[in-house]
């Protein structure tokens, strides 16, 4: 079966959820709440890799135009390395694009190798070293894209998924 992109549907939360949590370690993966916050941003995008009819990956960015902030971007361990990842940002980073972001901002720790060389392999670059960004005591690294000026043709707006379910702050990756 081939991969599938789709938009964020409410009833994918709670498999959303468990993918971060079994992504990152405790502390740093996100709580249902602060989840369920992001998703809720009218700025907010999130895509949804499916094989087959299983969840795969996703990716979730906040958007300020001409800046985004990848806010997370998960793929489950047993479809590693098989280009989902790629495709989750290729696609995000075309919209973003038509959308009129310029700059893509995001944040990994600085132990994280798998992520420093998918996102160095995507054209982002380490901008700054945050210390003790996460949990207060493990550092991370702050990577930017300089995304391309979109070509005159294919600039009509691309509409945002919508996501539906609000909730109050919080913020364990950013
Ligand atoms: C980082 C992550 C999203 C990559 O997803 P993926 O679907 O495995 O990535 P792709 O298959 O598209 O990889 C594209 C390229 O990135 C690089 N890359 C990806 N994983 C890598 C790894 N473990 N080691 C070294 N390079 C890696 C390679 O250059 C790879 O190309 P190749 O397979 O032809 O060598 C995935 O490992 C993941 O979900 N990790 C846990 C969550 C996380 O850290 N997310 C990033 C948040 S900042």
């Amino acid at each position: 079966m081939p991969l599938t992109l789709r938009a964020y549907d409410p009833r994918d939360f709670s498999a959303l959820y468990r993918l971060d949590q079994s992504c990152f370690p405790a502390g740093i993966s996100y709580s249902k709440t602060t989840l369920r916050y992001f998703l809720s941003l009218r700025s907010a995008d999130c895509l949804v890799a499916m094989e087959d009819t299983h969840i795969a990956g996703f990716i979730l960015t906040e958007e300020n135009p001409p800046l985004a902030h990848v806010i997370t971007l998960d793929v489950a361990e047993k479809f590693r390395r098989g280009g989902i990842g790629s495709t989750l940002l290729t696609e995000s980073e075309r919209n973003l694009a038509l959308r009129g972001i310029r700059h893509i901002l995001l944040e990994t720790t600085t132990d994280n190798d798998a992520a420093i060389a998918f996102w160095q392999r995507h054209g982002y670059r380490i901008e700054a070293t945050l210390k003790r960004y996460y949990l207060g005591r493990l550092d991370a690294y702050e990577m930017r894209k300089i995304l391309p000026a979109p070509t005159k043709s294919g600039t009509a707006a691309v509409a945002k998924s919508s996501t539906s379910s609000r909730d109050k702050t919080g913020g364990e990756k950013i």
